[in-house]
């Protein structure tokens, strides 16, 4: 397949001068899986976001804080970044904050420094580069003093699509930071034991779309499992329809089982209305918004059903009331 453009090779400055460590390198490196490394398209953030009151951005500072480089070139630019720039005067945004990591992949061509783009206020920018400023020994690492610093001080909302090696680490300082989010995680976090607390405390709840494309480095579409997660209200969940809520004895009896300690498994989107008990789930309905319909998450860890002595793909454990 023909490339639009080379992945950019590295150049010269020295650890030292990124701040780094051989240490802190190899432990990056071996942090990294071939999945961070992809970009998110426009058209996902675009569709994802139109379904959000415009007001919610009224007079905000937008973070973003994974790689959201900003360029002249829009090849260069992280979809993040161009679709916040296009939109700052519609959005009536305040301030718009994104962070270039320099990481060992080069995703949007930028360099190896890390840097932090920052345009405030409306007004035409002819070089969007002379926004940049490249503070000494920042790596533009989320968890960088600096730019945990602006996560603190200055932002609004946060919307980004983080490194899936990094996740937990990002989802925890994410959530301890209370701001606004808007964000690209695994699609099946939410009965991932990790995360599933957050989703029962009611700190996070999935966005309305799932994601299945993004583009490497070089372009090319592969396939992923995203889905988008925030803490925005959501009213009027389309997906709602998705769930089928009945009686349990309405429930076709090849879509519910109990396993071996009598728990009872509910499939295809059937959710017992009249049944007291905690029963288990598939991710999907939580991602349809069961839990704003009455239901609610009894354990921090997800759960594995065996039947006949058979481990069968984990659920999350949900109980009405
Ligand atoms: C899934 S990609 C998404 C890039 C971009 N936000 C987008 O949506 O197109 C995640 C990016 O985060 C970068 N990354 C890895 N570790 C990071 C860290 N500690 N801080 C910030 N970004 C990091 C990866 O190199 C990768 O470019």
């Amino acid at each position: 397949m023909k490339l639009l453009f080379d992945i950019a090779k590295k150049t010269a400055p020295t650890l030292k001068e990124r701040g780094l460590t051989i240490k802190g390198v190899m432990q990056r490196a071996k942090r990294r899986t071939g999945n961070d490394e992809f970009y998110t398209r426009y058209e996902d953030i675009e569709k994802e976001l139109s379904m959000y009151p415009k007001n919610i951005w009224k007079n905000k500072t937008v973070f973003c804080n994974c790689d959201d480089a900003v360029d002249n070139n829009e090849k260069n630019t992280s979809a993040f970044a161009l679709y916040f720039l296009r939109n700052f005067k519609e959005l009536k945004l305040k301030k718009l904050i994104c962070t270039h990591y320099s990481g060992v992949v080069d995703l949007f061509n930028q360099g190896a420094m890390g840097y932090v783009f920052t345009k405030t206020g409306f007004k035409e920018v002819k070089d969007l580069n002379s926004l940049k400023k490249y503070p000494p020994n920042y790596a533009g690492s989320f968890d960088d003093e600096l730019s945990l610093e602006i996560l603190k001080k200055e932002a609004d909302i946060v919307c980004t699509n983080p490194p899936f090696s990094r996740a937990i680490d990002f989802w925890k300082i994410l959530i301890e930071s209370k701001k606004r989010f808007l964000i690209i995680s695994n699609i099946a976090i939410p009965l991932t034991t990790a995360y599933l607390h957050y989703f029962k405390d009611k700190k996070a709840w999935a966005g309305f779309n799932r994601i299945d494309w993004f583009l490497t480095p070089r372009r090319e579409l592969t396939e992923a499992s995203g889905h988008w997660f925030t803490n925005i209200p959501i009213r009027n969940r389309p997906k709602y329809t998705h769930l089928k809520i009945v009686p349990l004895k309405d429930i076709p009896e090849k879509y519910k089982k109990y396993d071996d300690s009598k728990t009872l498994l509910v499939d295809q989107g059937y959710i017992p209305y009249d049944y007291k008990k905690p029963f288990g789930v598939s991710t999907r309905p939580i991602l349809n918004g069961l839990l704003e319909k009455g239901y609610k998450i009894i354990q921090d860890k997800e759960y594995y059903p065996y039947i006949d002595g058979v481990k069968k793909y984990s659920r999350v454990l949900v109980q009405k009331g």
